[in-house]
């Protein structure tokens, strides 16, 4: 396979680091991301693009309408299209990017229910065996007490439905609890689950599946683990204090037994499944299913991938996989701290200046990947979204790669962000674990 072409829908920072791992996979000649951003797009004007690089209509693509996204794909001559993030792929965008005949990285819109859905999840997961947190679903105040009372605090309350990574409250307050449920209508009620947390993401064609990396996420939006949740505030990769057989127990007793149950189903899943796992004092447990590649996780884990991604992602789209040795990964470490705007997991401050060495190229080993940027009137680059930069950096270790990434944000002129300062501290100290059996 040479020569591959592929379009990235999508317009964050999960896009912007799965164009920068195709654009080092010299099987790839060209991958696009849109409606993309001002990192996106620059990395674009390097790319092989048969309209010419500056005729590119990337930034005005609505990644929900399909057609749209079908015409792009082959005005660009792409025979992959890969689809960045969960509401498209909830909405169908897969199923149509496919009925068009192009290859397509993610899961149809009957398979996405794993994320578009925590009820659903949880169905799937008793139907397959695979462990997770005990749970009701509640869509009356008399079945939100009666599951409140049944598992007492902390409680773990859970939008039914997509929120951005801002449905779940974990509370002890039982008052907040009702309020929340009764905000969102119909909610997963679980117990509570205690231990460190660990995202597995496992590429699968439906039928085969193969693991990268696992990652560690901090989902709070202060150091500690304080404040409210977020979409992800830092993420590390590989995990030094996880058990040596962490990626294989979750392949067999989650990933698996889930992609076999979806097949049985007749909505078989193929793309990126993401299991958000807690290490409980009880043994392993899924707190949840996403169906793409998760922000910020895949900024920390691709720079580590040896293997193209072209060639990966292609033959999971095309029923492949199993033709695939398993992945070869870089040694050493890697993480991703995000700088987000003011406000953020709230209304977060729009337009802020952001300026500084490394915007465009990396520097010193350290790769700004743009999440919620946008260029002003004059040119400049500002914040226009939540999560506005990752600052992704490698090393030797993680105090090696913490060291780079935290001294590249000191560079950074960007006074109204923010990020967390403990992304991946108490594992490069060696005070997480010992965890309990999976
Ligand atoms: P989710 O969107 O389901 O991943 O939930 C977001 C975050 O809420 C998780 O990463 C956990 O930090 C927390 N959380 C979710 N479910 C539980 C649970 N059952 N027990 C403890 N914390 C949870
Ligand atoms: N990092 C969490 C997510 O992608 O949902």
């Amino acid at each position: 396979m040479t020569g591959l072409r592929v379009l990235v829908v999508g317009s964050g920072g999960r896009e912007h680091a799965l164009q920068l791992a195709f654009a080092r996979d010299p099987a790839v000649a060209a991958a696009h991301v849109a409606p993309g951003n001002p990192g996106t797009w620059r990395l674009s004007q390097s790319q092989d693009s048969p309209a010419g690089p500056s005729q590119l209509p990337l930034a005005d693509l609505d990644p929900l309408d399909g057609a749209a996204v079908v015409a792009l794909a082959r005005r660009l001559e792409a025979s992959l299209v890969v689809i960045g993030p969960e509401a498209p792929l909830v909405a169908g965008l897969a199923d149509e990017v496919r009925a068009a005949g192009l290859a397509c990285f993610g899961p149809s819109a009957a398979a996405a229910q794993l994320e578009g859905s925590k009820q659903f999840a949880k169905e799937v997961m008793a139907e397959a065996g695979v462990p997770t947190a005990a749970s009701f679903y509640c869509t009356t105040a008399e079945q939100v007490v009666a599951a409140l009372d049944e598992f007492g605090p902390p409680y773990v309350v859970k939008n039914d439905g997509l929120a951005a990574g801002k449905g779940v409250l974990v509370t002890g307050d039982r008052q907040a609890a009702r309020a929340h449920a009764a905000d969102c209508g119909a909610v997963v009620i679980e117990e509570f689950l205690d231990g460190p947390e660990v995202s597995l993401f496992a590429l699968t064609d439906g039928t085969s599946a193969t693991p990268l990396l696992p990652a560690q996420d901090f989902k709070r939006a202060g150091d500690g683990g304080q404040g409210p949740n977020t979409g992800g505030m830092g993420a590390y990769t590989p995990l030094p204090w996880a058990p040596d057989n962490l990626a294989s127990e979750v392949m067999t007793r989650v990933i698996e037994p889930t992609v076999a149950q979806m097949a049985r189903r007749g909505t078989p899943f193929s793309g990126l499944l993401y299991a958000g796992l807690a290490l409980t004092s009880r043994g392993l447990r899924v707190v949840e299913f996403n169906v793409r590649f998760g922000d910020p996780e895949t900024q920390a884990i691709l720079p580590l991938l040896e293997t193209g991604l072209g060639e990966v992602l292609l033959a999971a789209a095309t029923g492949r996989l199993d033709t695939l040795g398993p992945l070869a990964w870089r040694p050493g470490a890697s993480l991703a701290v995000v700088m987000a705007a003011a406000g953020y997991p709230g209304p977060p401050r729009q337009g802020g200046r952001i300026e500084g060495p490394g915007l465009f190229e990396p520097v010193d080993g350290v790769q700004i990947v743009h999440a919620g940027t946008a260029l002003d009137s004059a040119g400049r680059l500002v914040a226009a979204g939540g999560r506005v930069l990752d600052v992704v950096a490698g090393g030797a270790d993680l105090q090696a790669a913490r060291r780079r990434a935290y001294a590249a944000i000191e560079q950074l002129n960007f006074p109204t962000g923010f990020c967390r300062h403990d992304i991946a501290q108490l594992a490069a100290e060696g005070q997480i674990g010992p965890v309990a059996p999976l």
